[in-house]
């Protein structure tokens, strides 16, 4: 736990308002009042810090962090890479962002520059030595915070300018050896895609080409490898004159960065929370995908995480963007803490008065200071992280089970022709998590080179891809006693998407042989009967043959495969292994796996049923300390009933074999 108890604070953006002495002094006294602890400072700053090149202005943020350390409030500091300063773009239009039609970026914005620009790189490792020389030894400076949100720049983190183009091409000579290899593992000979020079490589474009799977995989390999290098050279720099540790805020589900390649020059793991509650009257799907985000965020290192940015109230970039309702600011928070963050951060603390955010939620709005709803539900959070204090250090989930989600797989998947075009990976993904997250199932969500030694359960929805050994993984880990569970259009290609010849890699572990895939329209949809119920099967529908001693737990009802395995379990080694052949609704998913749940022997931590919107966490020490966090996603009282004896771990009450929650709120219990 950094700085020995729960962060709460957040972005603090005071270069804004260098010209309002008299808000800053506000700020600290309203930052007491709060419970705030923590901020995060320079995220955006370099205009400010660098007024003009090579001439640094630091005394504003020393006065800033000195002050906030007189007021025992600790500071993330960041490099401030995210936005650049006009007088560089002006300068060095090297560093602005090409685009994949071959268009350089006019000025402006931010997080859109050229990961591979060598101005940029020494510009800003120049300013960040200079910033971590004055500041990195600091008392209350505890957390390096490189640039911002790495490869945002709304939705296109590449860049496709010349510079970069070349390292592409280095990238892919040190990855291949030879264009022979490389045209091979790219299946070139089609549509005499053949390459003869490395000069011919050019990087995936609208009006070039987009048909080369290879290409676009590798390219979003290089990507990923570009901007964790830019990100591994900003640490470096930090660190030369500073032994703080380092963390870069991640996104939800953000398929442009493979995040577990960005993890390694990272210490800490931290990720900005922007949920969608109040889309629709059910609060499950926003809870279900927060909740995934954050298993995926502390599975990166196994290890308790931030949660960096997260807004008090609303947002301001949807089309509509409703207030969080009584209650949720402090679930949401909770519910965090509950997935193993150490921290409950903002954007922001003080709205701007202008610019693209100024209306966005923050704590401080522009009028009312401290007499705010808002306000109050942060005071409110800040009251009782501080009363909880340092009981979570070293504290963390430790889930039994385990969803496959890999990011290169989600590349080839959604690229990929096929039965489909329209795959959509979280959302598989997210369908399969929600039966676990509804029966309090904590996962962890892995990648393909995870450890599964640990496991009891691990699931691979749409696992297209297979990585270099990981099918001798999960035939190890079913081998040794663990169940594993898989869908059709698995197995199919391998890491240059070359698809597997001969037999399915996992045939002997599975119990199957795949022979077709149906894309029925809804007219053509089939139907299986599960454990005495039909349910239908949509959209994907494998077509596949059990071998002699494989289970067939349910068959096709309908149409020229009527009568072929839709769902299978075989045995193999100590453990088990089942095939999903058809994609069918959620409905299925939660009885298929309350089965494999029982099967695996795991029970959520309150060995109870749940009721609809409730799911259950919990945290544990290595010496034996455990909490459950209880939450309520339904604006309504519900009851959890046969919980047998329990404390709440903040009120000392005791609750007897049944715990009544409030709408929207979270109880945490001793384990
Ligand atoms: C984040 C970003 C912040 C702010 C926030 C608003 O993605 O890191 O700087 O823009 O969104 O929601």
């Amino acid at each position: 736990m950094l700085g020995g108890r729960m962060l709460h604070g957040g972005d603090y953006n005071p270069d804004q308002w260098l010209e309002y002495p008299k808000v800053f002094e506000e700020d600290v006294r309203l930052m007491k009042e709060a419970g705030v602890n923590c901020v995060s400072l320079g995220i955006f700053a370099w205009a400010s810090l660098e007024p003009e090149e090579g001439r640094y202005e630091f005394d504003w943020l020393d006065h800033i962090i000195t002050r906030l350390g007189e007021e025992d409030i600790q500071v993330i500091l960041a490099t401030p890479s995210g936005a650049m300063p006009h007088w560089l773009t002006q300068k060095y239009p090297e560093v602005m962002q090409v685009q994949a039609d071959g268009r350089r970026n006019l000025p402006g914005k931010r997080h859109n520059f050229c990961y591979t620009s060598p101005v940029m790189r020494q510009k800003i490792q120049a300013l960040d030595r200079a910033l971590a020389q004055r500041f990195g030894r600091r008392d209350n400076v505890i957390l390096w915070h490189i640039s911002n949100e790495l490869g945002g720049n709304f939705g296109d983190s590449t860049c496709h300018c010349e510079l970069c183009q070349e390292a592409f091409r280095e990238w892919l000579k040190k990855k291949y050896g030879t264009l022979e290899n490389l045209n091979r593992a790219w299946w070139n000979h089609f549509w005499s895609h053949t390459y003869t020079d490395w000069s011919q490589i050019h990087s995936p474009g609208p009006y070039g080409e987009i048909t080369s799977t290879a290409l676009i995989l590798d390219w979003r390999r290089f990507s990923t490898d570009q901007i964790s290098d830019f990100c591994e050279m900003e640490i470096r720099t930090v660190k030369e004159a500073s032994d703080l540790p380092a963390t870069a805020n991640f996104m939800d589900f953000f398929k442009g960065l493979d995040y577990n390649r960005l993890k390694k020059g990272l210490d800490i793991i931290s990720w900005d929370s922007y949920p969608f509650w109040h889309e629709q009257k059910d609060e499950v799907p926003a809870a279900v995908r927060t909740a995934a985000n954050h298993s995926v965020m502390r599975a990166l290192k196994k290890a308790p995480f931030l949660l960096m940015e997260s807004t008090p109230s609303g947002i301001s970039w949807r089309q509509a963007n409703p207030l969080k309702r009584p209650g949720m600011h402090m679930l949401a928070s909770m519910q965090a803490v509950a997935h193993g963050s150490d921290s409950v951060l903002y954007f922001q603390w003080r709205k701007g008065r202008g610019g693209y955010e100024k209306f966005h939620g923050a704590v401080l709005d522009h009028k009312n200071g401290s007499n705010t709803r808002t306000f109050r539900d942060v005071t409110e959070v800040g009251r009782r992280l501080a009363a909880l204090g340092d009981r979570l250090d070293q504290t963390v989930n430790r889930p039994k089970a385990a969803i496959i989600f890999d990011w290169e797989n989600w590349w080839a998947v959604e690229d990929t022709q096929g039965p489909r075009l329209d795959f959509d990976y979280v959302e598989w993904i997210l369908s399969h998590y929600r039966a676990f997250w509804e029966a309090g199932i904590e996962a962890d969500l892995v990648n393909m080179d995870a450890d599964l030694s640990g496991y009891k359960l691990v699931a691979a929805p749409l696992n297209y891809l297979y990585k270099d050994g990981y099918a001798d993984r999960v035939r190890a880990f079913v081998a040794d006693g663990g169940i594993y569970v898989t869908t059709c259009f698995s197995g199919e290609v391998n890491e240059t998407d070359l698809c597997y010849i001969g037999q399915h890699p996992l045939e002997d572990v599975l119990g199957i042989v795949p022979e077709e895939i149906d894309a029925p329209s809804d007219d053509f949809a089939n139907s299986f009967t599960y454990d005495g119920k039909t349910y239908r099967a949509f959209d994907l529908c494998g077509i596949v043959h059990a071998k002699a001693d494989t289970e067939v737990l349910s068959v096709y009802e309908k149409d020229f495969y009527a009568g072929c395995p839709a769902v299978t379990r075989n045995s193999f080694g100590k453990g088990e292994a089942y095939y999903l052949a058809a994609e069918s609704d959620l409905e299925f998913l939660r009885a298929f796996y309350g089965d494999v749940f029982q099967r695996a022997g795991l029970e959520n931590p309150l060995c109870a049923e749940l009721p609809y919107g409730v799911t259950v966490t919990e945290r544990t020490g290595m010496d034996g300390r455990k909490f459950v966090f209880v939450m309520n996603f339904r604006n309504e009282p519900v009851c959890v009933e046969g919980i047998g004896s329990r404390t709440d771990a903040e009120s000392g009450a005791v609750y007897e074999n049944r715990l009544e929650l409030r709408a929207f709120q979270c109880v945490l219990l001793e384990g």
